[in-house]
């Protein structure tokens, strides 16, 4: 959520913070802006624009020379999207400029402050009150001024700051919003993401809360926002460029959905232990014993990934006769929940920085409860807040809507609650079972995307609906609600998931030919109760599209998917439906990739 870039170095700077905003651009798309300067330059040049990255490339003059810059692009929290809420933000003297990601808390408290003693805001944004509290310190050096500002600040940034009488450096400072330094042959890198840098140096630094550094063309410093140096060591990123590039898709999301098959391979790989019919998870750090003691397991997440932890839960559940349920991280913290030291909570995240997520996290562990990570993005914060986890595999996600992170975190839980059940009482049989089916599920997948023509008509068909209802049962449940999520985000058209059992409680009054209903509808044992339920649709006229194992009778259209065991099911039945949101979208010329009002990590509460 708002991405920021900078570089140092002798290169001309415009070009290249263009390309890393592209690529950050995810993370926001309201606004974008870029300042530059260079050694021998008088000031700082800035140019802003409301709209996409696209729109501000369109305003750089061809003169734009400079080789240091910042750049941000934006997902508005304070101020609407234009061209003055745009950072960066300068001071009125135009020597400091600040681009951020995160929110200032007490915002509106220092804005009151500065405007009585008569400073003159040009934004709306929380941001600017950054800008004049570095302009203001009467500091010696750029890293005291912004260390004294910060002391003022609540709340979460991720910041690059330039100033025109320092313009041999660029300085940064993390709280609760990511920065990444990516560290160059006599030039540097700061961004919010390693999607930014990869494409120049694959050597990073991943700054910690309270952490602040100094970028200089050949040289960068790290130290905590109190003085102390820290001497943060490079690593080398996993991935290449080109896994963030489109790889001949026209969008990311087709790309990503594409790719499950690999990724799945990915998230099994190396982990499945035949002699014995168990996984092994190496950062999980959790003995048999400690695993043997659990009396409850809490899975938190937001989004796709609360729903990926519902189906988790009742993988758990099953396989480890562990009582276990998920609920949204985002409400979990504000109900004063009881922390329980035998519950084992696990914190669920694509991208390991999504703020409810991470908050949650915090505060459990302020009460002194055990929490695991089950994130995509190595090293992010809520990996490295957790006690251990499991790493999901699924390879970097473009897309600003989930979908191989979320099939690849639902296989992460099949092989905790695998791994648990073993320690526990899951016989060996079944462990065997559960490992045959987990490793049928690539060449499954394949099998589903190869009926993509075919989903593609039916998506046609529904695209003229103005809302549709999404049913399942038990684990078929979860499914249902990720694949409305899924339609409803990208081709905006409303729908709503129900459990099929509760439909007669009320959502029937919904039912007519115009309201079609997805229903899920595995071949297990609660087939024919699913079947009752179609019947039901069926004799209000509601119109029908199953996801089965076999062909519905009572469905107008059934998308047959292979069976795996029933417990792995809910992993392939939602692979259709991602297809499906899809080409509803694209028959109706939505912005697939970056859906108006979202984006990727949401790092604001
Ligand atoms: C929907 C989607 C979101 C995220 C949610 C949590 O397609 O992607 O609902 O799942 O914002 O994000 P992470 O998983 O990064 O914590």
């Amino acid at each position: 959520m708002c991405g920021i870039v900078g570089y140092i170095g002798k290169r001309d700077v415009a070009p290249l913070l263009l390309e890393g905003l592209q690529r950050l651009e995810y993370r926001g798309y309201d606004s974008a802006g870029i300042v530059v300067t260079s050694p021998k330059a008088a000031g700082l040049k800035m140019v802003k624009a409301k709209g996409r990255v696209r729109d501000l490339e369109a305003r750089v003059p061809k003169r734009f020379a400079g080789t240091t810059g910042i750049a941000h692009t934006r997902w508005a929290t304070h101020g609407a999207p234009s061209d003055v809420n745009a950072h960066p933000h300068l001071d009125p003297e135009n020597k400091v400029a600040v681009v951020h990601n995160g929110i200032v808390d007490n915002a509106a408290e220092l804005r009151a402050k500065l405007e009585a003693e008569g400073v003159v805001f040009a934004s709306e944004t929380d941001t600017e009150v950054i800008t004049h509290l570095i302009a203001r310190s009467q500091a010696d050096s750029l890293e005291e001024k912004v260390r004294e500002a910060l002391k003022h600040i609540e709340g979460t940034y991720g910041i690059a700051v330039m100033h025109a009488d320092f313009n041999d450096r660029i300085v940064v400072a993390r709280n609760g919003s990511p920065v990444v330094l990516g560290i160059g042959e006599k030039e540097m890198f700061v961004a919010s993401d390693v999607a930014a840098l990869v494409t120049h140096t694959r050597q990073v630094v991943t700054l910690d809360d309270g952490e602040m550094a100094t970028l200089k063309a050949d040289d960068f410093r790290t130290y905590t926002t109190t003085g102390a140096s820290t001497n943060a060591t490079p690593e080398t990123v996993e991935w290449e460029a080109a896994s963030y590039d489109m790889g001949g898709h026209d969008t990311y999301m087709h790309k990503e959905i594409s790719e499950q098959p690999d990724a799945v391979d990915r998230v099994l790989r190396g982990r499945i232990d035949d002699r014995f019919s168990t996984v092994h998870l190496g950062g999980l750090n959790l003995d048999a014993r400690e695993a043997r003691s659990i009396r409850r397991i809490k899975i938190l997440g937001c989004g796709t990934s609360y729903h990926a932890g519902l189906i988790g839960a009742s993988l758990i559940e099953g396989m480890a006769r562990i009582p276990a349920d998920a609920e949204p991280a985002s409400e979990f913290r504000y109900r004063n929940p009881v922390v329980d030291p035998d519950t084992l909570y696990i914190a669920v995240s694509q991208s390991g920085e999504t703020y409810d997520v991470l908050a949650a996290v915090q505060e459990l562990k302020r009460k002194g409860a055990r929490v695991l990570g089950v994130v995509n993005v190595v090293g992010s914060a809520i990996a490295r807040e957790a006690d251990g986890g499991v790493y999901v595999h699924a390879g970097p996600e473009v897309c600003v809507v989930s979908t191989k992170c979320f099939t690849n975190t639902v296989v992460a839980f099949a092989l905790l609650a695998l791994h648990l059940g073993r320690i526990r009482d899951l016989s060996v049989t079944d462990g065997k079972r559960i490992i045959e089916g987990l490793r049928k599920l690539p060449g499954q997948i394949e099998e589903i995307l190869k009926t993509e023509d075919e989903i593609k008509k039916l998506a046609k068909e529904y695209a003229g609906a103005q809302s549709m209802m999404f049913i399942g049962r038990v684990r078929g449940y979860p499914v249902a609600l990720e694949a409305s999520l899924k339609l409803k985000e990208i081709s905006y058209i409303h729908a709503e998931a129900y459990p099929a059992s509760e439909l007669k409680h009320g959502p029937l009054a919904l039912i007519e030919p115009a309201l079609p209903t997805v229903a899920i509808v595995p071949d297990d044992d609660l087939l024919e109760k699913n079947r009752a339920a179609l019947e039901e649709i069926k004799a209000r006229s509601g119109r029908i599209l199953a996801v089965a194992h076999q062909p519905q009778e009572k469905a107008d259209h059934t998308i047959v998917v292979p069976k795996n065991e029933d417990e792995l099911d809910p992993i392939l039945m939602g692979i259709p439906l991602q297809l499906l949101a899809y080409h509803t979208a694209l028959a109706m010329g939505r912005d697939i990739d970056k859906p108006r009002n979202l984006a990727k990590s949401v790092t604001v509460e």
